[in-house]
């Protein structure tokens, strides 16, 4: 796709701004209370109302319009806006036993991979140029799993143990660094029982866009398989603190995926070097699918 004439419209300053994401943050707010009478800002600055299907009594998400969608929508008759509510699809995350022995056995496959020795290995590489004081994850599902697949039985334990993975790189870090590593996580779909199972693995549940905007030069970010421009976010928000990005990044690679990359992608990868890729075929594909555990550069 070419994008030439959305870079040409928005010129040098980068869309996915913390003003934008705050505006959300306020917006979602005032919906739970069930205020209609705000605005949202477009990739102009003019204010429109809110999307007319928004209901203060149903859920609601925040959309992340890519850089794609967005220069598809510049010559059309709407409104483009970066950051903005809408009604959220997702059907509800029931409720479970958090002490559920398959937790157990799942932590058990991981602990004993050699995945897990990869992954370790890749936190003691001498690329690690700076302190890690916190992860911050995106999108990693729901840990119980979305129920199981016949063709492919690993697919339940996928996104519990991409959190056990994380888990384990922040205590590996603080036992390395001797300092306290955090992890929060944000994922619309998780409800109070996953907030209870990811607390025992000392991770902290926040709310989109917290995730984000929490994200510094000194944070790992953990974005496996999303389905949404994470990395768009992410590179605008390093442009707008004119840096070069977070610590280390594990997520896509790939251009085309359903988080896309962009020129300022790019150019923020270019800061990083990739340590482990993860692929078909490889054993965690099932687990971690085409991912990227990156440092940044020592003069990224
Ligand atoms: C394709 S799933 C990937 C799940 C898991 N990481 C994997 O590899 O299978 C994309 C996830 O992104 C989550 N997601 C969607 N919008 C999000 C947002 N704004 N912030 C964080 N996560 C989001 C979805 O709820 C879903 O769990």
């Amino acid at each position: 796709m070419d994008l030439t004439s959305l870079y040409n419209h928005i010129k040098d300053k980068p869309v996915f701004i913390r003003k934008r994401l705050q505006e959300a943050q306020d917006n979602m707010e005032s919906l739970r209370q069930g205020d209609l009478g705000w605005g949202e800002t477009d990739l102009d600055g003019e204010e429109w109302n809110p999307d007319s299907s928004l209901d203060p009594s149903q859920p609601a998400r925040i959309h992340y319009e890519s850089y794609q969608d967005m220069a598809q929508m510049l010559f059309g008759p709407d409104p483009i806006i970066p950051v903005g509510l809408r009604p959220s699809m997702e059907i509800q995350n029931p409720s479970y036993d958090v002490n559920d022995p398959k937790f157990r056995q799942w932590e058990k496959v991981w602990v004993q991979s050699t995945e897990r020795e990869k992954l370790l290995s890749c936190i003691n590489n001498s690329n690690r140029h700076s302190p890690i004081t916190q992860i911050v994850c995106i999108g990693l599902g729901i840990p119980q799993g979305e129920g199981e697949d016949e063709d492919d039985p690993e697919v339940e334990k996928r996104n519990y143990v991409q959190h056990l993975a994380v888990r384990d790189m922040a205590q590996e870090l603080a036992r390395l660094q001797n300092t306290d590593v955090r992890v929060f996580a944000q994922d619309p779909q998780y409800n109070e029982d996953d907030k209870t199972l990811l607390e025992k693995l000392s991770i902290t549940i926040v709310n989109d866009p917290e995730a984000f905007l929490k994200i510094d030069e000194s944070t790992f970010v953990v974005a496996i398989c999303t389905s949404f421009p994470v990395r768009q976010v992410v590179a605008d928000l390093f442009l707008e603190r004119g840096t070069k990005g977070p610590a280390g990044i594990w997520g896509h690679f790939d251009p085309g995926s359903d988080d896309p990359a962009s020129e300022r992608v790019d150019t923020m990868m270019s800061n990083f070097v990739g340590i482990w890729t993860i692929g078909e075929g490889d054993e965690f594909w099932n687990y971690f699918g085409d991912s990227r555990f990156s440092w940044k550069r020592r003069d990224g």
